[in-house]
């Protein structure tokens, strides 16, 4: 067949017919290479006959209990309460964060000859080590390291394996282009390659992919579109906490978080997740606040810390780690307008302990009152959880689910609680 190039943008998969410097799609610098796409002009047939292709809601079956229960319970959560067959998840995160290991450990979790474990990144050798460390992995459990594309996908379809795990979605390549692996023309085949699979003959894939500096998901976004589902594994390296969290989720919310904790011995799921961070803190130092987050549906405390020092440089420092730095901004200037404190001179470092990462706004009031502690110098009252939303004005906004962060400040022992005007009336209208 006769070669047909075009030059293709290896970040976000822009095309175009000459080779360009700088990609005008997504900004990269000297992301495009050069791309066959002599086999994607071949002729797709038709099929003209519609008549059995319209149906009835009615009529299609559906089964409530027809999820895959992993057993690990935070990695269910996340999936929106377990493994619909015929999906197609993408497990991302950085290298060395336990991708392979919470793969592997679902599989040995799983009944036996129901997982089949597929890498093209680590020898079976390798496989075998690590599955020594980790505690429960039944003998039985069935492996096959290889990179090529088809032969996996032989292999998926002719197994009695319904949920497969394929180690790295970036080390396979496929026979039918001319493309080195893990560039964006493969990564793409290959994944469509194994949604056909996985829809025609319901299994669950999961494809392993790497993050790449820029923190995109084996590079090109269309990735995201294909999957079903986007679950990335987070976590800071000088921790050993670790959040799975779903990004994009066709069968469930994704707002649910899973907490796990890196052992000498594999992945240990944390269900206890308030008590582990709260454990080990000093209560009664300055810039210290606890605040009642929820993360899905889950209430989790946690302690978030400032530092509020005097600048050593003309320009203050703002830097926040675990907090979205532009709401920092935003409160810092709210603590200026409204109460008068004087920033401009200070550096202000915010901390949240335990390597989570804050999207709930309802953090804003204990981020306030942790800086305003550390300003002062004065700790905080002993006991007591913050929670609520700042607004531009100064006004403490109300936030969801306020019963349940308070239940769980209650059971962890805590006395006392400052909240939302507005949701407390709330609460005392209840009563
Ligand atoms: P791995 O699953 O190989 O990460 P990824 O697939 O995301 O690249 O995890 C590797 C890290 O986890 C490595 O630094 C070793 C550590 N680890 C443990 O601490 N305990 C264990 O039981 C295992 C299997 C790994
Ligand atoms: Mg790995």
């Amino acid at each position: 067949m006769k070669q047909k190039i075009m030059y293709e943008c290896q970040q976000c998969g822009n095309r175009s017919a000459r080779w360009l410097g700088k990609c005008p799609n997504c900004d990269s610098w000297n992301s495009y290479s050069e791309v066959d796409i002599s086999h994607e002009s071949r002729k797709i047939k038709v099929s003209k006959a519609y008549e059995n292709k319209i149906v009835r809601l009615s009529d299609i079956s559906s089964n409530k209990n027809f999820r895959i229960h992993t057993g690990i319970s935070e990695l269910d959560r996340v999936l929106g309460g377990g493994i619909i067959p015929g999906s197609i998840v993408l497990v991302g995160g950085d290298p060395g964060i336990g991708k392979s290991t919470l793969m592997l450990q679902m599989c040995a979790h799983l009944k036996e000859n129901q997982s089949l474990y597929v890498t093209g990144e680590e020898s079976l050798e390798q496989i075998k080590f690590r599955s020594q460390r980790i505690a429960d992995v039944p003998d039985s459990l069935l492996l096959m390291s290889d990179t090529n594309a088809e032969t996996i996908d032989n292999a998926i379809r002719n197994s009695d394996a319904s949920v497969i795990v394929v180690d790295s979605i970036q080390s396979v390549y496929s026979d039918r282009i001319d493309a080195t692996p893990g560039s964006i023309t493969q990564v793409r085949e290959c994944t469509s390659l194994f949604m056909q699979t996985a829809k025609q003959t319901h299994k669950a894939i999961f494809l392993i992919g790497h993050v790449t500096k820029e923190g995109v998901i084996a590079g090109p976004k269309i990735l995201e579109h294909l999957v079903d589902t986007v679950i990335q594994f987070e976590g800071e390296k000088t921790y050993s906490y670790r959040i799975l969290r779903s990004q994009k989720n066709r069968f469930g919310s994704t707002n649910e978080i899973g907490i796990f904790e890196m052992s000498e011995s594999g992945l240990r799921e944390v269900l206890n997740p308030s008590e582990v961070f709260l454990a080990g803190r000093d209560e009664d130092e300055a810039g210290i606040a606890i605040i009642g987050s929820m993360e899905g549906s889950r209430p989790i405390l946690l302690e978030v810390q400032a530092l509020v020092s005097t600048a050593s440089y003309g320009m203050p420092q703002r830097s926040s780690n675990g907090f979205d730095m532009r709401r920092l901004q935003m409160i810092l200037a709210v603590l200026e307008k409204r109460l008068g404190l004087q920033f401009r001179q200070n550096d202000v470092f915010i901390n949240v302990a335990g390597g989570v990462y804050l999207n709930d706004s309802s953090a804003d009031l204990g981020i306030a009152a942790a800086l305003v502690s550390s300003y002062k110098d004065m700790p905080l009252p002993a006991k007591t959880v913050f929670i609520g939303e700042i607004g531009l004005t100064g006004e403490v906004r109300s936030v969801s689910s306020i019963e349940q962060r308070l239940s769980e400040a209650e059971k962890l022992g805590f006395s006392a609680a400052v909240i939302p005007q507005a949701s407390a009336s709330k609460l005392l209208k209840k009563f």
